[in-house]
């Protein structure tokens, strides 16, 4: 059976972005046709400036928003990173198997360590291990597919270079996994700078829809999206960034094409109605579900224990065999 892994990090808000790009796929798709394993990825949060407070609750409410958007605990295993140790043990050999060149050419490194140093904060060293730790993340489980959104894609092409360096080095240790993307909305863009991803660091702004956002602060957000001066609605991501990022929200809420919406608007406003409402219509039973599990942390609480205690079963056995081919004399 095919074995998929994903993951999210609890650095701000869920976002729009993460739900289409990711989360409703998980829930669509995947875990009705693979053995699935998805995971609050917590010790990704602390690379960049961190409230332990506000990470534990963010890891908290990512865990709920899993389980609110339709992740079944019967069909998947749903557990948070830092309760298996496995992922750790794994990223210090894959760190022995990865160079700092390859590392530090990653556009998320470079991008975060940026914005770190413009903001006069040190950069954390594990912002540059991150990626080694994400390649630990999908390769201790053995997947085969990792399905996640286009920003994710050199991370994955990286996971899939160390896999098969440590296999040629080492022996076959790792299944070579490769990444997923959906047909449409693979890259929301921010409302207010269609030019720059939808991210849920900056879960403040006005460009950024978050799934629990109320309905009428979706509707003011999308109605107030940034688009172009043309008349014209029409599908050009290149040149009509701002446009097209509304079509492909519309598209990926109803599963079409946003190309096809083309000939089907007269106005930009009118556009900006029917995403607005398709948006919060595709939201509301995730809020509404959310409010519901949030009541009951005891419940949450339990389908993350026996997560874990599954994610172990699957990637000790892994990272054991690791273990041993990398020249560590067993225990
Ligand atoms: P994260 O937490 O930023 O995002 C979680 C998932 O949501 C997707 N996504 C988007 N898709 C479309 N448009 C957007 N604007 C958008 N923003 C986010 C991401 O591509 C991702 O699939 N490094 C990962 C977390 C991670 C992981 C892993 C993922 C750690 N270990 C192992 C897969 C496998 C990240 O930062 O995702």
């Amino acid at each position: 059976m095919t074995r998929i892994f994903s993951g999210i990090k609890p650095t701000g808000h869920l976002t729009l972005g993460n739900y289409l790009g990711a989360l409703r796929r998980w829930v669509e798709v995947d875990q009705h046709q693979a053995d699935a394993l998805f995971s609050v990825v917590d010790r990704h949060a602390l690379t960049v400036e961190h409230d332990p407070a506000r990470v534990r609750r963010l890891s908290r409410q990512a865990a709920t928003l899993l389980l609110a958007a339709g992740l079944d605990p019967e069909l998947c295993t749903i557990f948070v990173q830092s309760h298996v140790d496995e992922h750790a043990r794994l990223s210090c050999l894959l760190e022995c198997t990865a160079t700092d060149g390859e590392v530090r050419r990653m556009i998320q490194y470079r991008e975060k360590g940026t914005q770190a140093r413009a903001a006069g904060q040190s950069v954390r060293l594990s912002l540059l291990t991150y990626p080694v730790l994400m390649a630990a993340d999908i390769l201790a489980y053995g997947a085969d597919e990792v399905p996640v959104g286009e920003d994710q894609t050199q991370h994955v092409e990286l996971t899939r270079d160390l896999a098969v360096r440590f296999n040629q080095r080492y022996g076959h240790t790792f299944t070579v996994p490769r990444a997923t993307h959906p047909p449409v909305a693979a890259r929301v863009m921010d409302l207010q700078d269609p030019t720059s991803k939808m991210g849920k660091s900056h879960d403040s702004g006005a460009g950024i829809v978050c799934l629990l956002d109320e309905a009428d602060v979706v509707r003011k957000k999308i109605m107030r999206a940034v688009t172009d001066s043309g008349r014209e609605v029409e599908y050009d991501r290149a040149t009509r960034p701002g446009l097209a990022n509304l079509m492909e929200i519309l598209a990926g809420c109803q599963g079409g094409n946003p190309d096809d919406l083309a000939g089907v608007y007269e106005s930009y406003g009118a556009l900006k109605k029917d995403t607005a409402e398709a948006v919060v219509e595709l939201l509301r039973p995730v809020r509404e579900r959310h409010a519901e599990l949030a009541a009951d942390p005891g419940y949450v609480d339990k389908v993350l224990g026996q997560g874990a205690e599954r994610a172990r079963s699957v990637a000790r056995p892994t990272v054991d065999a690791a273990y041993r081919a990398i020249g560590l004399l067993p225990a």
